[in-house]
């Protein structure tokens, strides 16, 4: 597919491991992507019914000129949409949105849930069901979940077949759940990492700042190419042509153990992304 190296899922389909983030926060630029999609041979574009711009992608993408099968695109499930018939649609609806025949990769963005008489347990079964079903139609060739605690990712495996492909959760070296890593590498759910950067609040991290002279790379490359040999999936966002292109130029060196270990041991649990209640009822 693209230059970019990939990891199998349990699925048999190859994701890069590194993709472009679209997420709302900090706006979207046409542009950009398609800079990115032309000039920088990037393939993995990460995107969500919630942030409002499948429509943009899916323009794009076929203004890009890319071929179909070149790509590889994610996009997730609101839990407003959750529920068998609801969640079916919501992806068929993506999809279009998106102009394309079938997903790579569709994930349910987070584990609450709320439809009145059934368990968030209930609802996330009912809803992983209906991804399953999309998944045997070929409609998502691969699926996953997002935010899920080891928790939610036991129950998912007690109430249904198909064990999610990947998990994708905060990670930067601020947020580092080993633990929840641990788990997804044990039962072969790839583990996906949001927000690398930390948003742009690791860039200037003193630790941070020391390695990127000491490798002559910028900060942004030191946080993703840490992720990637962490074994992580990672998909910094950036509005910005030059900035993408850097972000994208992290396989031609290595990270030292005493570096990994530094970047790691700036882990704090601090997590930016919190979903409220009322934000994803509405
Ligand atoms: N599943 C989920 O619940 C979830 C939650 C959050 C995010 N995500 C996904 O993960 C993607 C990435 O996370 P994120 O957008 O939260 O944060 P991020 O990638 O950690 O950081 C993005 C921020 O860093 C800046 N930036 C990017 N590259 C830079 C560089 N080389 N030098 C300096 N600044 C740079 C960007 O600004 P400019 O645009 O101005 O360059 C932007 O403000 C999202 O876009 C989304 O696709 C998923």
């Amino acid at each position: 597919m693209a230059k970019y190296p990939t990891v199998q899922l349990s699925s048999g389909q190859h994701i890069p491991v590194v993709g472009l983030g679209m997420s709302h926060d900090g706006g979207y630029s046409h542009n950009a992507l398609l800079y990115a999609l032309g000039n920088c041979g990037i393939r993995h574009i990460d995107t969500a019914k919630r942030y409002g711009n499948e429509e943009l992608v899916g323009k794009a993408i076929s203004e890009s000129g890319v071929k179909r099968e070149e790509l590889w695109i994610t996009t997730k499930l609101w839990p407003g949409d959750y529920g068998y018939e609801k969640a079916t649609q919501a992806c068929l609806n993506s999809c279009e949105r998106l102009g394309l025949e079938y997903l790579d990769l569709y994930l349910m963005h987070w584990p609450d849930a709320d439809i009145p008489g059934k368990s968030a347990r209930e609802v996330r079964a009912e809803t992983w069901t209906a991804l399953e079903d999309l998944y045997y139609k070929g409609i998502c060739r691969s699926i996953g979940v997002s935010n899920f605690l080891i928790h939610h990712l036991e129950q998912l495996q007690e109430d249904c077949s198909v064990v999610p492909h990947l998990n994708q959760v905060e990670y930067h070296p601020f947020q580092r759940p080993q633990e929840l890593v641990d788990y997804c590498v044990k039962k072969n759910i790839v583990f996906g990492g949001y927000s690398p950067l930390a948003k742009g609040e690791a860039l200037t991290h003193p630790a941070i700042l020391k390695i990127a002279k000491h490798y002559g790379k910028t900060p942004a490359q030191i946080c993703i190419r840490w992720s990637i040999q962490n074994g992580i999936i990672t998909i910094p966002k950036s509005t910005k042509e030059n900035r993408i292109r850097e972000n994208f130029q992290v396989f031609d060196f290595h990270l030292q153990q005493t570096d990994m270990e530094r970047i790691s041991s700036l882990h704090s649990d601090r997590k930016l992304i919190h979903l409220t209640y009322p934000l994803w009822k509405g």
